[in-house]
């Protein structure tokens, strides 16, 4: 807040203008009202003065003569004039015998003869005119004087009375100004100070020396305001501080622990942080046994903790005396700070100094983890002010032992799952291998009958032998399959690798499958899907398990022809030195987004309709597999309804052990 001087400045002008107005209009009131009187007084003077004369002119002829001796030297003239309109007698000698219809309108004169006496003011000449009938005489006697002058001495006098009074109201503005201003500085100090305090600024101060009566009671009264406003803020200040120390080492603790999820790591390394933290004397943690309804120390600070842990057992929840397990019974905090004076202290022999103790239950949504005991050798040292604090980490600590507790229970669920995991792929694998013995007996044999070496077959038996020859192959197919992740999964798939394997001819063999896949499925389509190849020729010699290579290109190819029903299906193979990079491509339905991943996880499939849905989903795993185990990677980029690229690189060795 600032009170501006211009203000002032602007306050006296305002108040002269509204003070001049009224001074004007009084001033020209009284002006008029002053000319009037004068007027009139000068009117019946001169009407006076010409019944005066004509009255003595009427008995005395001679008195005209004597009397003109007053009017000489003034601006006043004085005629008798004849009823003839000429001057019978005059002050001016010469005019004496001429006529006055040269000095006055027809009107004026006609007037002089109306009445017995009277006057009149000829304003256009600045006269005052008083006239009278000298009695017995044919004539009259008329009596003018000049009004000019008196005119301008009253408007000289009242423009001197404006000017006087207009000095006068100019020196009372003044002077109340200068009494505001002497209110006003003050007042501003005051608010300047008041602003200062408002900003925050309590050191500020105010200058009291030229302050006197109120205002030095008000300045008085805000200084000591300010003052006490500061030593509030101040205690408030070191309040927050302790507050927040206590807060950064509740929280501090709590960030820590949270990260163990080992609760023999977790708990002691969490005692001693809050005993250390808060300067006590000794900080326990007992855990409860929702089953069993007892409390066990889990974790002591110091050789104490150890001691009492390696004596105590655990204790029901409804021991008494004990701080611990009221605090366990009612979920309630429970602060003693005179152990001398209570009743549900339990001494402990080996903490002989504790002479405060404060317990807080450890709660989990309002179900009871354990009990945080805190011990102290000062008496009062728990205030109800902290207790927030202890509350709070006791229930971060509740749900760190809870996170522990969880985490221990679910790493045992996960070793069980493990386990179980293990079996399920051993027997698979057992049963795999078990079911291929007699499989191939069957695919053997029935070969063998078909060809006709246990007897003549006819020619619908022999298409009948052959339908079971290729479910059995399907069925073999799908067996190796199951073989294999199962070995992948117990980690017991070994790789049979060959030196100097030649990779086109590995390929060509492949292409020798695939292509009699493709031409079935283009006999069912409308526009053939076309086959591009473009492999480098002479690629160099490898050391690779190529019956398993071979599987992975089958097993792409396979799919892309499975999965694409119109454009082109791409295989390209190209040498780049420490690798060869295969990529697989087609311009089938595309793969979405999210199942991209998911694909190379055992049994998944991305698209659930029945007509892509043939197979296990077992092929992408076993050849991310298989590309792996030779040091290789298998990937896909996709678009949907663009198409799909399978990528796979193999490292290029010349020797087994390289
Ligand atoms: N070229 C492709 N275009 C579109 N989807 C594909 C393509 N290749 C694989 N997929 C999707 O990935 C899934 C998994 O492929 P994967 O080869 O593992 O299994 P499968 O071909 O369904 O069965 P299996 O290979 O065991 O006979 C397929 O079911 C299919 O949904
Ligand atoms: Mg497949």
């Amino acid at each position: 807040m600032q009170v501006k001087s211009s203000i002032i400045w602007r306050m006296i002008a305002w108040f002269l203008l509204l003070a001049l107005i009224p001074l004007g209009a009084v001033v020209i009131f009284v002006q008029r009202q002053v000319n009037q009187t004068v007027l009139n007084v000068e009117l019946q003077a001169a009407v006076r003065e010409a019944r005066m004369h004509a009255a003595e002119s009427a008995y005395h002829p001679d008195a005209f003569e004597q009397h003109t001796q007053i009017y000489e030297g003034t601006t006043e003239v004085a005629f008798i004039l004849g009823t003839d309109g000429t001057y019978l007698a005059h002050t001016d000698q010469q005019k004496i015998g001429s006529l006055a219809k040269n000095d006055f309108t027809a009107e004026i004169l006609g007037t002089f003869f109306s009445n017995e006496s009277g006057s009149l003011n000829n304003g256009d000449a600045g006269q005052i005119i008083g006239y009278a009938a000298i009695p017995g005489q044919n004539s009259v006697m008329v009596i003018v004087k000049d009004n000019q002058a008196v005119q301008n001495t009253l408007n000289s006098l009242s423009r001197s009375i404006f000017l006087q009074l207009s000095v006068i109201l100019l020196i009372t503005s003044i002077v109340s100004g200068v009494a505001i201003l002497a209110v006003i500085n003050p007042l501003r100090q005051l608010a300047n100070f008041a602003d200062q305090v408002g900003s925050g600024n309590l050191d500020a101060t105010i200058d009291q020396t030229d302050l006197e009566g109120e205002i030095a009671v008000l300045a008085d009264s805000l200084t000591s305001m300010t003052a006490r406003l500061r030593d509030l803020i101040n205690n408030l200040e070191s309040k927050v501080d302790e507050r927040t120390r206590d807060l950064a080492i509740a929280s501090d603790v709590s960030r820590q622990i949270t990260r163990v999820l080992d609760m023999d790591i977790l708990l002691p390394e969490l005692v001693e942080k809050t005993r250390q933290g808060f300067n006590l004397y000794y900080v326990s943690l007992f855990l409860y046994d929702q089953q069993r309804e007892e409390l066990t120390l889990q974790a002591g600070t110091g050789t104490e903790g150890a001691r009492i842990k390696s004596e105590a057992k655990s204790f029901p929840i409804n021991s008494r005396p004990s701080v611990v397990a009221q605090v366990a019974r009612e979920c309630k905090a429970e602060i003693i700070n005179d152990t001398e004076r209570s009743t549900i202290y339990l001494f402990e022999p080996n903490l002989p100094d504790t002479r405060a103790e404060a317990a807080f239950p450890m709660l989990v949504s309002d179900v009871l983890v354990g009990v945080l005991d805190l011990q102290s050798k000062t008496v009062g040292r728990f205030q109800e002010s902290e207790s927030q604090i202890f509350s709070t980490l006791a229930e971060q600590i509740a749900i760190a032992v809870r996170n522990a507790q969880l985490y221990r229970q679910q790493e045992h669920v996960a070793q069980e799952l493990k386990r179980t995991d293990l079996m399920k792929s051993q027997f698979l694998a057992s049963m795999s291998h078990e079911l291929r013995t007699p499989l191939n007996a069957i695919i053997n044999f029935t070969q063998l009958i078909a060809m006709g070496v246990a007897g003549p077959v006819t020619d619908e038996q022999v298409t009948m032998l052959n339908t079971s020859l290729s479910s059995s192959k399907h069925l073999l197919q799908l067996i190796n399959d199951v073989l294999d992740i199962s070995k992948i999964q117990a980690g017991k798939l070994g790789l049979y690798i060959e030196e100097d394997v030649n990779l086109n001819d590995e390929i060509k063999a492949v292409v020798d499958i695939a292509e009699p896949l493709l031409q079935k499925q283009n006999a069912m389509l409308e526009q053939p899907i076309r086959f591009i190849q473009d492999i480098d020729h002479d690629l160099p010699l490898t050391s690779c398990d190529r019956r398993r290579i071979r599987q992975v290109l089958l097993n792409l190819l396979s799919n892309a022809i499975k999965f694409t029903e119109q454009g082109s299906i791409t295989l390209s193979v190209k040498n780049k030195g420490k690798e060869f990079i295969f990529a697989v491509m087609d311009t089938g339905p595309g793969i979405p987004q999210e199942m991209q991943t998911r694909i190379f996880e055992p049994f998944v499939q991305a698209t659930d309709d029945i007509k892509h849905t043939q197979g296990t989903g077992l092929g992408l795993p076993i050849s991310r597999s298989l590309v792996q185990a030779h040091g290789g990677k298998l990937w896909v980029e996709s678009k949907m309804g663009e198409g799909t690229t399978f990528f796979f690189t193999l490292p290029f060795r010349t020797s087994i052990t390289q």
